[in-house]
């Protein structure tokens, strides 16, 4: 949700917004206020997720792992900890080009540190302990897996804002740019869906490795609740792309295209919704064993 929207506004809402000043200070706001609260969750719940994880590592009581000590060693002694050091860095220098936003070169720099925010990630998870060259594969698997999450689900919630922007302001500028946005949108989700597929595939497979693991694990039965939701993710994204998004474009009434917009936000947030059960069941996957270990 840090990531989505900055992806959001330089590969979508910029080039759709053109000149239309009123329009681009609008999207502006609504991307640097999504991305700061979700830059300050990210921090919060990182150093709450360091702190579990001495724990755990430590084998000590909760309490007892807060020390200096225990924490230092997970910090500079283990993969996790390295990786979120490096990520607070990058927090850091996001933060001040969210707070520099008005200059280009802070803009590209806050979505190259988001970028990488996001992608090491991958090295604090199952794909950062395979090893060898299956462990490189994994590693870049998983990297794209969590790129294309953040520009899918994170995308949505500036695109619902825009389509909340365009309904409030019932003038021409405002529903060309929604059109334009929602049809630049839905080819990115395009790409982003067949990347999650491709690259989650990729994942199951090494991580779960047969269909009989899929189904007699714990670790298989939730994978498949989480495709489960993907697919109906696809039905409203399926909707919006090819029944609502050409209603927005071709309708000359403006009541048809009010309600289009309507229902392209209300669907909007559904995805989100379901994205963020995703993501629930993505973080119980990552504390479970792999269903390849587990049979
Ligand atoms: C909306 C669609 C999806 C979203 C938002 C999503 C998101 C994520 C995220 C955030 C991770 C965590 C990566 C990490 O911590 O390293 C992940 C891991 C994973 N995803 Fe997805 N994913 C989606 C679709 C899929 C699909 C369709 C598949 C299978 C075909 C899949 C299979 C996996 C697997 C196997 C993992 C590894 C979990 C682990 O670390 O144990 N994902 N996904």
């Amino acid at each position: 949700m840090t990531a989505g929207p900055l992806i959001f506004r330089a590969v979508l809402a910029e080039p759709a917004l053109g000149s239309t000043p009123v329009a681009t200070t609008v999207v502006r706001s609504q991307v640097l206020r999504i991305a700061w609260m979700s830059l300050a969750i990210a921090v919060a719940s990182g150093v709450i997720w360091l702190q579990l994880q001495a724990a755990s590592t430590s084998g000590l009581p909760f309490g007892e792992a807060m020390t200096s000590d225990t924490l230092l060693t997970v910090l500079n002694e283990t993969q996790f900890g390295l990786v979120s050091k490096v990520r607070f860095v990058l927090a850091v220098i996001l933060a001040a080009c969210l707070a520099f936003d008005r200059f280009t070169q802070a803009r590209w720099l806050a979505l190259g540190s988001v970028v990488g925010f996001i992608a090491a990630m991958a090295w604090t998870g199952h794909a950062g302990s395979t090893l060898g060259e299956m462990g490189n594969l994994h590693l870049t698997a998983d990297v794209l897996h969590l790129i294309a999450a953040a520009a899918w689900i994170g995308g949505l919630m500036p695109l619902a804002l825009l389509l909340a922007a365009a309904r409030r302001n019932q003038v021409f500028a405002w529903a060309s740019l929604a059109r334009d946005a929602a049809q630049r949108f839905s080819t990115l989700g395009i790409i982003s869906v067949g990347t999650l597929l491709v690259t989650g595939i990729v994942n199951a497979w090494i991580l779960v490795g047969s269909f009989h693991a899929l189904l007699i694990t714990e670790y298989g039965r939730l994978l498949m609740l989480k495709i489960a939701i993907f697919a109906i993710m696809l039905v409203f994204a399926a909707a919006n792309r090819f029944w609502l998004t050409p209603r927005l474009a071709f309708s000359s009434e403006n009541e048809a295209q009010l309600k289009a917009l309507r229902q392209l936000r209300r669907n909007s947030l559904i995805e989100i919704a379901l994205g963020f059960t995703i993501f629930a069941i993505v973080g119980a996957l990552g504390t479970l064993h792999p269903a390849i270990h587990g049979l």
